[in-house]
């Protein structure tokens, strides 16, 4: 008789298939990135992505508390800086009582069980919007890992529990390791974005910090000579690799969708916890499609993460996770 195997038979009824099912989201999954401004009272919608916002830091007491009742324990921090304060060396980085370092401790001040991690880059302190230092027209490597380096220490001073360098300079993992540990940090981790692709879906993210590369004679006007080429794969093998000798103890690979290969090829490669950034282009498009009735923002939305967990993820940062959160509990 043929078929003797019907793969039907598993999938029946919500009950058969829910008790088959592969891949399951739950709130343990999210890392929330949330964006603090200066000033009091603010809480302004990005344009480009619509339902999200940025904070002032007496409004992320509201916030934060509603994450943290939603199950959602880890939160990745982000800031806008004011124009007066961006130089070319990301001095204001390193103020002990600047922007970052007072949303570390609000947050903690919150909710002290909260996660917090940190973006560790210059972009948002840069006047060039570059994630390192320039000179003569180049983002020069090593100078810029110091910088990254003290950067750490002083939101780690702060608070934080993990610092995320998102830069892709050479061997800044380990220059942070080593800062952090002669710091007597040796508790604070590290999240190390390992495989991040120079990307177009970035564009919202930028918007919302004010932080694109600026279009001047003799400024790079991308950032092709430090994140990745999106043509190549092999290449985050070694970049991740690279990641974990030096000392990360989360990778990440960026954006989410389009590069669902590197998440398992990497997940087949090494066994150390594996984060994916669903990025802000991502949202956005999501978003667009659903404002005009031509996607089901929803079941989109639940596909696009599961297919992120599927792929190898352990952690999804993700502008949705609220909203996944509200619709699966
Ligand atoms: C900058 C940084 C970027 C993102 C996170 N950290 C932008 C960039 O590299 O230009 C993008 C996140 C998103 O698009 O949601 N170091």
């Amino acid at each position: 008789m043929f078929p003797i195997r019907r793969n039907r038979r598993l999938r029946q009824n919500e009950a058969i298939r829910s008790l088959v099912r592969e891949t399951t989201i739950t709130p343990n999954d999210f890392l929330v990135p949330l964006f603090v401004v200066e000033g009091k009272g603010v809480k302004e919608e990005i344009p480009s992505m619509p339902n999200y916002y940025r904070f002032s830091l007496d409004l992320l007491e509201e916030e934060v508390k509603l994450l943290w009742n939603l199950g959602l324990k880890s939160v990745l921090l982000f800031v806008k800086v004011d124009d007066k304060l961006k130089d070319n060396k990301g001095t204001e980085a390193l103020n002990p009582n600047g922007l970052m370092q007072r949303a570390i401790k609000s947050v903690k001040e919150i909710c002290p069980n909260m996660l917090v991690m940190t973006d560790v880059a210059l972009d948002p302190f840069s006047v060039y919007g570059h994630d390192g230092i320039i000179e003569n027209g180049k983002i020069i490597n090593d100078a810029t890992v110091e910088v990254l380096a003290q950067m750490s220490i002083s939101h780690a001073e702060a608070g934080a529990d993990f610092v995320a360098p998102s830069d892709m300079m050479d061997g800044r993992v380990l220059g942070i390791r080593e800062a952090l540990d002669q710091s007597n940090f040796i508790d604070t981790g590290i999240m190390s974005y390992s495989a991040k692709y120079a990307s177009s879906f970035y564009g919202p993210f930028r918007d919302a910090l004010d932080s694109a590369p600026v279009d001047a004679h003799d400024i790079p006007k991308d950032k092709k000579t430090y994140q990745m080429d999106f043509a190549n794969r092999d290449e985050a093998i070694r970049e991740t690799q690279m990641d974990i000798n030096e000392g990360a103890d989360i990778v990440m690979v960026k954006p989410g969708l389009c590069y669902l290969d590197i998440v398992r090829d990497i997940r087949n490669s090494f066994n150390v916890p594996i984060a994916v950034y669903q990025v802000s282009g991502e949202y956005a498009m999501l978003k667009a499609a659903a404002e005009k009735g031509w996607l089901d923002h929803d079941s989109v939305m639940l596909e696009q993460v599961t297919a992120i967990k599927r792929a190898g993820a352990d952690i999804i940062a993700s502008y949705f996770a609220k909203d996944v959160v509200n619709l699966i509990s």
